[in-house]
């Protein structure tokens, strides 16, 4: 209960706070279950969210939709948001100032929700995690972040682009029953490696 009002509280400030970009556009801050284990976070709402105010309802998100049941989830039981929080116009890439002004609120976001897994979707998302990740090199692997799992994918648009990129999607979906699973060992043999070379303890690849 603290945790859906504390998201509705920093909802509304993010709705009244007039510093930020892209304020012509509808926010859309994110749903799901503020106690998720999972967060999935995306780059920015399209046409599709904008209109209905709701992460991931288009095309990519019917294809979100369908990875999850996939794997026996539901989409309510997961949170989905977006680094940005409005749609830039025309869909255009967020700007690196966009990603900037909206970061502040994604990270308040991943502390009140406190997910143990962390999946970004597409390059964007995932270079706020990791500045320096590759998407094609480090999509599908499992790392570790601030005491979480970091998990980068591939943006479900690209899997609709492609099908090698789609069933590189499907492969990465099937590693997050098994990670829930697996999470305390993980984490246990995590803590254990906490003296490990830096490379070791971040970059190794848990599946
Ligand atoms: N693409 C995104 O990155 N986010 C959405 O919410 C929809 C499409």
């Amino acid at each position: 209960m603290a945790k859906s009002s504390n998201l509705e509280d920093l909802r509304q400030e993010l709705a009244d706070d007039r510093s930020l970009p892209l304020r012509g556009a509808n926010l859309v801050f994110g749903e799901g279950d503020p106690s998720a284990k999972v967060l999935f976070v995306g780059e920015a709402p399209g046409f599709h969210e904008d209109q209905q105010q709701r992460p991931f309802v288009g095309r990519s998100g019917k294809l979100l939709d369908k990875m999850l049941e996939d794997i026996g989830w539901k989409r309510e039981n997961v949170y989905i948001t977006n680094v940005v929080k409005r749609r830039p116009p025309e869909n255009r890439d967020p700007l690196p100032e966009e990603i900037a002004a909206y970061t502040p609120y994604l990270e308040r976001q991943i502390s009140i929700i406190d997910p143990k897994i962390i999946v970004t979707l597409g390059r964007f998302a995932m270079s706020h995690i990791s500045p320096q990740g590759k998407i094609s090199r480090d999509q599908g692997k499992v790392f570790w972040w601030k005491e979480r799992i970091f998990m980068p994918m591939y943006h479900p648009a690209a899997a609709l682009r492609s099908t090698s990129v789609l069933e590189d999607l499907k492969k990465s979906f099937q590693k997050l029953p098994k990670i829930i699973k697996k999470y305390d060992e993980l984490k246990k043999e995590h803590l254990n490696d906490v003296g490990a070379p830096e490379e070791e303890k971040n970059q190794e690849a848990l599946f």
